[in-house]
């Protein structure tokens, strides 16, 4: 019989520490249901004390999601354990994660404290969480560069103060496979009570060693494993969920382990969080990058043509990639047929986001002849999470080599209708400038970029555009054919997003 891994992700928590990601609570809510559709074992949903917008998009996430687990991150700390429980009382399984930092370099500069106490602290703290609910993971933060045997004290110490998951992480990413397999090992083996809980391992990729290090601590006996969808995570990020789950899913007659993760909800999952956290996947990303199932060479074509397990060991349908690019909608495919292709490209929606992506769709219709299911998830994926402070109405944009760039720009805000026209270096921009001169601010934008959805001449343009407010990077996206149009939105979807932000 295989073991089974609990996959717990922190793709909203230590994911969301991404440099530039900030997710507002809609997108963050929408997240959370795709991964109750992916099967996760625990969501870990944020960082309540970190902020007021982290606090309400716990609470509102432990309101909505009924199946699986749902973690919040606390200090080991009374009043970061009370803000954790506020956020979670509502959950239907909650789970209190509590942490202090247990490595010389960190409890001598960071926390200035001794071993003793980061132990009597670590034990108060679990008691007190305790007091809320039965449900208290732990973590040593820093656990790889701690000493070994302190670690099993003070783990024996917070089990029997009621801890019933303990994680050891290898926090600034410094482990090798090996070593971090043979310290997991030590661990369970040398601290009193462990074989009552369960133990977790949480990598950093620092090295590029996030996976494999898992990998080597699930082997030596932990149970859980901290992961995040496309390997977000703070600096160099997390163990990518996707590669940990179909590594034991591939290898599973090697390693004798697996998960429950619904693994056609891969694809889908990760394209959801890049489009909302405004992060590409690489194209050369295992699993669910564009080149993960293309086979360049024509020795390589020829074999997968003959037998596909000649150079495929996973198959793009089993993380939810249909190759339906030879089944078409177009202008006279009803409400039912988008309904039941999004269904079987693994895309599911409430009336609500249905008849939105509908529309979108008739609209996308009326210019391009031929939609693909890339089309579709590009339209699914530029669902707005924010109010439409600011709408575009119209706008003509003059350009040419020799010649000053010029835009006229018309929004609409509410009912009023605003216009204003502006040059600039280029149609992008003037238009951006009209754009700012039409609402009256300064924007500071960071970034702006540009992809075809397909191939083809018709092919939808995606832009993704980056603002910067303060310390916070807004995201806006937009699809359309015409790029002059899809530019200008997604610059108006990143202001009204800052908007929505700031109340
Ligand atoms: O990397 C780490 O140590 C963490 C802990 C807070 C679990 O993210
Ligand atoms: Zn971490």
């Amino acid at each position: 019989m295989n073991k089974r891994v609990k996959i717990f992700d922190t793709t909203l928590r230590d994911g969301e520490q991404t440099p530039g990601v900030n997710l507002n609570i809609k997108e963050k809510i929408m997240i959370a249901k795709q991964l109750e559709e992916l099967n996760v074992d625990v969501i870990e949903a944020g960082f309540p004390r970190a902020s007021k917008a982290d606090f309400e998009a716990v609470k509102a996430i432990a309101q909505e999601i009924r199946k699986p687990e749902i973690a919040a991150l606390c200090r080991a700390v009374k009043e970061d354990i009370d803000c954790a429980w506020k956020a979670l009382e509502d959950a239907e399984n909650p789970r209190i994660h509590t942490f202090i930092a247990t490595s010389d370099i960190h409890m001598k500069h960071k926390l200035h404290m001794t071993k003793e106490e980061v132990i009597k602290r670590a034990v108060e703290m679990v008691t007190y969480a305790k007091g809320y609910c039965n449900n208290i993971e732990f973590s040593a933060e820093d656990a790889y560069r701690s000493d070994p045997d302190f670690l099993c004290e003070l783990f024996t110490k917070v089990i029997k103060a009621g801890a019933v998951v303990l994680n050891i992480p290898d926090t600034v990413g410094y482990a090798l496979p090996m070593d971090y397999g043979k310290f997991i090992k030590y661990i369970i083996e040398n601290t009193e009570g462990i074989e009552n809980v369960e133990v977790s391992v949480h990598c950093h990729d620092d090295l590029g060693m996030a996976v494999a290090n898992s990998l080597a601590g699930i082997m030596s006996g932990a149970s859980q494993v901290e992961c995040a969808i496309n390997g977000l995570g703070e600096r160099a990020g997390n163990a990518s969920l996707e590669e940990i789950v179909m590594t034991l899913k591939t290898r599973k007659n090697y390693l004798n382990m697996d998960t429950d993760i619904n693994t056609k909800q891969i694809y889908r999952t990760s394209k959801l969080v890049s489009s909302l956290c405004g992060i590409d996947i690489p194209p050369n990303k295992a699993v669910v990058g564009k080149n993960a199932f293309a086979h360049e060479s024509g020795i390589h074509q020829h074999g997968v043509l003959q037998e596909k397990s000649t150079y495929e060991i996973i198959t793009p349908e089993s993380v939810g990639i249909n190759n339906h690019s030879n089944i078409v909608l177009g202008k006279h495919s009803g409400r039912h047929a988008f309904d039941s292709y999004l269904k079987d490209i693994g895309i599911v929606l409430n009336k609500e986001e249905l008849d939105e992506a509908f529309e979108k769709f008739k609209r996308v219709t009326d210019k391009k002849k031929q939609i693909t299911s890339k089309d579709i998830e590009a339209i699914v994926n530029s669902k707005k999470y924010f109010t439409e402070t600011y709408k575009l109405k119209s706008f003509q944009v003059n350009s040419g080599n020799n010649m000053i760039c010029t835009s006229a720009i018309e929004i609409r805000q509410g009912d009023k209708s605003l216009t204003e026209v502006a040059i600039g270096d280029g149609s992008i921009d003037s238009a951006f400038k009209a754009v700012e001169r039409t609402i009256g601010m300064n924007i500071n934008l960071k970034d702006y970029s540009i992809r075809s959805v397909t191939d083809g001449k018709d092919a939808l343009g995606e832009v993704t555009v980056k603002i910067k407010d303060n310390d916070k990077i807004l995201v806006g996206k937009s699809i359309s054919q015409d790029i002059m149009e899809a530019s200008i939105n997604a610059y108006i979807n990143a202001i009204n997003k800052m908007i929505d932000d700031k109340h």
